[in-house]
C-alpha cells in the first residue's frame, strides 16, 4: 500500500487539555486531522483511521461527572460522527482503526508522561468500527494488573500485534510494540531483539507494519531509529505507521521507496484513491 497523497491542513481539530511543563499547569491544545488518499485497499474497505500518542485528555462537557476521559476514549465518536461523514464515508464498520501506542496520561494532568491503563481506549475504537489493530507504547499497560498486552481476542476484531502479524478484511497486517531499552522495564527490548522483531514481520510482506517507535525518516526533524531504517530498507517497499515522535512533516520515503507515516499527535484517514476512468 502507498500513500499517493495527503492533505497539508487539517479537515478540522478537536480540543483537548494537556498538562504543561509547570507543575499544576493545564494547556489547551487541539488534535488535528488529515485527509490522504492510498492507491488501493481490499474491497469493503472504504478507509482507515490512523493515530498514536494522545497523551491528553477530554475537556469537560458536562456529559460524564466520572473524571475527564482519555482523549483516545472520545476520538471515534468524534470521527464518525463529524468527520468521516464529510468523506462519504458513512458505515463506520467498513473502517479499520491503526493504533500506534501511548495512549495514557494522568487523570489530574499534573504531571506528563505515566504508565496506565489504555484498554478503554482500545474498546472504544472496536465499538466505532468494523476492527482495531495496534502495538502498544511505552506508556501503555491494559487491565488492573497493568499487563504487557490486552486481554482483547482477534475473534472480537482485536488485534494487539507484538511481533506478529494479523489478516485482517483482506488486508495483512503486522506490528512491533514498544521501543528500544532495558527489557526489564515494560514495553522495551534490547536493540538486537528489536531489530529482529522488525526483520521477522518484514519476512511476511505486510500490507502495512505498525510501530511505536520504529525507522526514522529521511528528512531532518524525522527522529527515529537509524538501525531500524536500515532493516526496512533491505525489504521491499512497503507502508509503515508509526508514533513516539512528533515530525512536522509526517510522511517519509526511505531509500527503497518504503513509506513511513508519522501520526504522533494526529489522526491520519486512509482512503482509496478514486479509481481512473
Ligand atoms: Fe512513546
Amino acid at each position: 500500500m502507498r500513500v499517493t497523497w495527503i492533505s497539508t491542513e487539517p479537515l478540522a481539530e478537536l480540543p483537548y487539555l494537556n498538562a504543561g511543563r509547570r507543575k499544576g499547569e493545564i494547556l489547551e491544545d487541539r488534535l488535528p486531522v488529515f485527509d490522504a488518499l492510498v492507491d488501493r485497499l481490499p474491497t469493503g474497505l472504504d478507509a482507515l483511521v490512523a493515530t498514536a500518542d494522545l497523551q491528553f485528555r477530554e475537556r469537560p462537557n458536562g456529559r460524564h461527572h466520572h473524571g475527564l476521559r482519555l482523549l483516545g476514549e472520545t476520538v471515534p465518536e468524534w470521527l464518525t460522527e463529524e468527520i468521516l461523514p464529510q468523506l462519504g464515508v458513512d458505515n463506520p464498520q467498513c473502517v479499520g482503526a491503526l493504533l500506534c501506542g501511548d495512549f495514557y496520561t494522568v487523570p489530574a494532568l499534573d504531571k506528563r508522561g505515566g504508565i496506565g491503563d489504555v484498554t478503554d481506549v482500545w474498546r472504544c475504537f472496536r465499538e466505532a468500527f468494523g476492527w482495531t489493530a495496534g502495538v502498544a507504547g511505552n506508556h501503555d499497560s491494559f487491565g488492573p494488573e497493568a499487563a504487557p498486552r490486552p486481554r482483547l481476542s482477534p475473534r472480537q476484531g482485536y488485534f494487539f500485534l507484538d511481533e506478529e502479524v494479523a489478516e485482517t478484511a483482506g488486508l495483512r497486517v503486522a506490528g512491533v510494540g514498544g521501543v528500544i531499552g532495558d527489557p526489564k522495564r515494560l514495553q522495551r527490548r534490547c536493540e538486537e531483539d528489536y531489530l529482529n522483531a522488525f526483520a521477522a514481520v518484514l519476512d511476511h510482506r505486510p500490507d502495512v507494519l505498525l510501530c511505536h517507535d520504529g525507522p526514522e525518516g529521511a528528512e531532518r526533524g524525522q527522529a527515529g531509529s537509524p538501525t531500524v531504517r536500515e532493516i526496512v530498507e533491505v525489504y521491499p517497499p512497503g507502508l509503515i505507521v508509526r508514533g513516539h515522535a512528533h515530525w512536522s512533516n509526517p510522511l517519509a520515503t526511505l531509500a527503497n521507496g518504503a513509506q513511513v507515516l508519522n501520526v504522533d499527535s494526529r489522526v491520519v484517514i486512509l482512503r482509496p484513491a478514486p479509481e481512473r476512468e
